[in-house]
């Protein structure tokens, strides 16, 4: 029987090099508040520049109005309680195969050679365990010959609860752990980390950050652009990425409706975003 855990795969570098992890986030490819509402001109913008990436990355894309409006009302997060979310979960997938294929259909347009995983398919929760396991040497194998992964935020399988979902975040966690990882960058609806100023009291723009840094900030502390639910989401973020932050050399959120910003990122520019860095950076 085939084991789902992570096994030196005999033909593989082990001495891979390194690569980018880039994160589509569900709220600047989709309209969160439409369902399956794909952001299309955006979506073209951003795979543009990640067609001209000068490093091998993964792409992990988030659902947006693809996942979390069905996830909501079948309340997929609370695992199983009753036959009618089974009609959720299927439509879930069915939607997110969907997107997945628009996401497809524009990389394939660029002439990317990009090829999808089926996260729920490569990731297991055991018993017990809040760490999850995902079998990594096809996503691994496709990238050292050159292929582009692509996977997605999905609904996660479980022996405790039966099913959950598993957020691209996490999932990002999750491969960091298991590649060598440079930079994961994160294209959000928001322009980063907007935090108060304990002395000063004025919320500004987290630009830079260390990892100790990072680390001392209260959650208090971080503050929205006005948009009330974006605070939300970035908060429920923070504890992913510092967990992220500790297989890697930086982690940069950025807003991906200004294409140019992103442009400047794989052009090591100055932009605006947040950088924080990472414990696995030389630059340190
Ligand atoms: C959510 O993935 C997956 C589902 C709801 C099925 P993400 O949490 O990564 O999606 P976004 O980026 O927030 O939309």
């Amino acid at each position: 029987m085939l084991s789902l855990q992570i096994f030196p795969h005999k033909g593989l570098d082990m001495n891979r090099e390194r690569i980018d992890i880039i994160k589509l986030g569900g709220s600047v490819i989709t309209d969160k508040t439409s369902y399956k509402k794909l952001k299309k001109n955006t979506l073209q913008d951003l795979i543009r520049i990640i067609s001209i990436w000068d490093k091998k990355c993964i792409v992990v894309h988030g659902a947006g109005s693809f996942g979390h409006i069905l996830a909501e009302k079948y309340s997929i997060v609370s695992g199983y309680q009753n036959k009618e979310q089974l009609a959720g979960l299927a439509q879930i997938r069915y939607d997110l195969n969907d997107l997945k294929q628009k996401i497809l259909e524009v990389f394939n347009e660029k002439g990317i050679n990009v090829l999808d995983f089926q996260t729920s398919a490569l990731a297991y929760q055991k018993a017990g365990s809040a760490d999850k396991e995902i079998f990594i040497a096809p996503v691994l194998k496709a990238l050292e010959i050159g292929l582009l992964p692509l996977l997605s935020g999905d609904i996660l399988f479980t022996d405790d609860e039966s099913f959950t979902i598993y957020s691209g975040d996490s999932l990002i966690d999750l491969l960091a752990q298991n590649f060598d990882v440079s930079r994961v960058i994160f294209l959000t609806d928001v322009n980063g980390l907007m935090v108060t100023d304990s002395t000063s009291n004025i919320v500004k723009l987290l630009e830079n950050a260390s990892f100790e840094e990072f680390n001392r900030i209260e959650p208090a502390d971080y503050s929205s652009e006005g948009k009330a639910d974006v605070t939300g989401g970035m908060l429920g973020k923070i504890d992913t990425i510092k967990a992220i932050l500790n297989n890697v050399d930086e982690i940069i959120i950025v807003n991906g409706n200004y294409p140019e910003r992103i442009q400047k990122i794989l052009d090591r520019d100055r932009t605006i975003c947040t950088v924080i860095t990472g414990r696995k950076s030389t630059k340190r």
